[in-house]
């Protein structure tokens, strides 16, 4: 019967990974998919994880289930990674997912539970996979205008603009920090024009945030979920400790609805533990424990935090070597847009067939949008990158 099935689209990123594997050039630059990698090309466990990991091994003596929420500690120790104070514990209910994409489908599932007519506003553009998940639960898109090409940052108005289509019933997301994939955000004044506005169009909030600590800092990236959360009734919140943990392939995230009173917080505990057996019972563990014991181990917590703020600075000082070669080779300002972008990713604002050609005649993978992984660089490639570009016509 399966012969029935049409063919899926591959997804975008992960066949980039894939050409450039197959790639023989030994100079290739891999500048595709979300993974930060050292001056070194090599993606480290980070060495707090590397601790617990050797603590956990030695203490742990069952594998037996944890309950479908995940570990409470996970959930306590991710809530207050995230939300801060901005709200009262007793009105987030919070189920652990296998990693952030796993927490936003649950996030989809819950809003689409409560509205089977659902339309999720998203910014154009988004991370693809938000756009293929919900094209698969054949929920409603509406996108909303966000990069500007002209100046490659936010187009402010236009969102705002598009944002007030949205009513009672909706679900609008947003980005809490790092946009992905341009790199381009808003400050917090813009933020809280957004609350105001979702305020009076009743429509609900969801924060997707898989980059937090890659930006300005682990509590300037939560600045703007935090101020949503503490402003709105309701906001879905989907955390993924995948990047700044470093623990990719652990599957580690997490679901939060964060509700007005702790009434309201008891049915969504619910209702997200329902989710969670429904589509794969109980959430992988490791990753939330390790993850769990270095946020509450106070020296654990302050190296992670320490090695994190490396991993940041490593790739502003990236971004900043960028802009500065482009200036040097164009003569212009026009790149000084990739020192003012925040995260992983910068959306270069060049056209596909430009893309095409740094593949095909320099080894430099980036996604067809332009979007390029600023952690696949470092101080060597930055200028022959830089060259590629304005060789290239950029
Ligand atoms: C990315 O955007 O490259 C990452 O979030 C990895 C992924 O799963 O796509």
């Amino acid at each position: 019967m399966f012969e029935t099935i049409q063919k899926q689209p591959a997804d975008k990123i992960l066949a980039l990974v894939q050409a450039f594997k197959n790639d023989p050039r030994p100079d290739k630059i891999d500048l595709g998919v979300g993974v930060y990698k050292n001056a070194d090309g090599v993606t480290p466990i980070m060495r707090a994880i590397k601790t617990a990991e050797k603590q956990l091994w030695e203490a742990e003596t069952t594998k037996s289930y944890t309950g479908l929420a995940g570990d409470p500690a996970f959930s306590d120790a991710m809530i207050e990674l995230v939300l801060g104070a901005a709200v009262p514990r007793a009105n987030v209910a919070a189920v652990a997912t296998p990693g952030g994409t796993g927490a936003v489908r649950q996030a989809f599932d819950m809003a689409k539970l409560a509205n089977p007519d659902l339309r999720v506003f998203v910014s154009n553009p988004t991370w693809p996979n938000h756009l293929s998940i919900l094209k698969h639960m054949a929920l409603e898109m509406v996108p909303y205008r966000y990069f500007d090409d002209a100046t490659c940052g936010v187009d402010f108005d236009a969102m705002m603009t598009d944002l007030a289509q949205a009513r009672k019933g909706d679900l609008v997301l947003l980005h809490g920090c790092c946009h992905n994939p341009t790199g381009a955000n808003l400050n917090l004044t813009q933020w809280q024009a957004v609350i105001d506005l979702l305020l009076k169009t009743g429509a609900t909030a969801m924060i997707d945030i898989a980059y937090q600590g890659f930006g300005d800092g682990l509590e300037e990236d939560a600045a703007a979920t935090r101020m949503i959360a503490a402003a709105l009734p309701e906001t879905l919140i989907a955390a993924s400790c995948s990047k700044n943990f470093g623990i990719y392939r652990e599957r580690t995230g997490i679901l939060m609805a964060v509700a007005a009173d702790s009434g309201a917080q008891a049915l969504n505990q619910g209702t997200l533990n329902y989710l969670n057996r429904q589509n794969f019972s109980f959430p992988p563990d490791h990753g939330a424990r390790l993850v769990t014991m270095v946020l509450t181990d106070p020296q654990l917590r302050a190296d992670w935090a320490a090695e994190l703020e490396e991993v940041r600075l490593s790739m502003l000082g990236l971004r900043e070597q960028m802009a500065q070669e482009l200036q040097r080779l164009s003569g212009s300002d026009r790149f000084g847009f990739l020192a003012q972008h925040r995260g992983m990713f910068s959306r270069l604002g060049v056209s596909p067939e430009l893309v095409e050609t740094l593949r095909a005649d320099f080894g430099v993978y980036m996604v067809g949008d332009s979007r390029m992984n600023i952690a696949g660089l470092n101080k060597t490639t930055v200028p022959v990158l830089a060259e590629a570009i304005i060789k290239a016509g950029g």
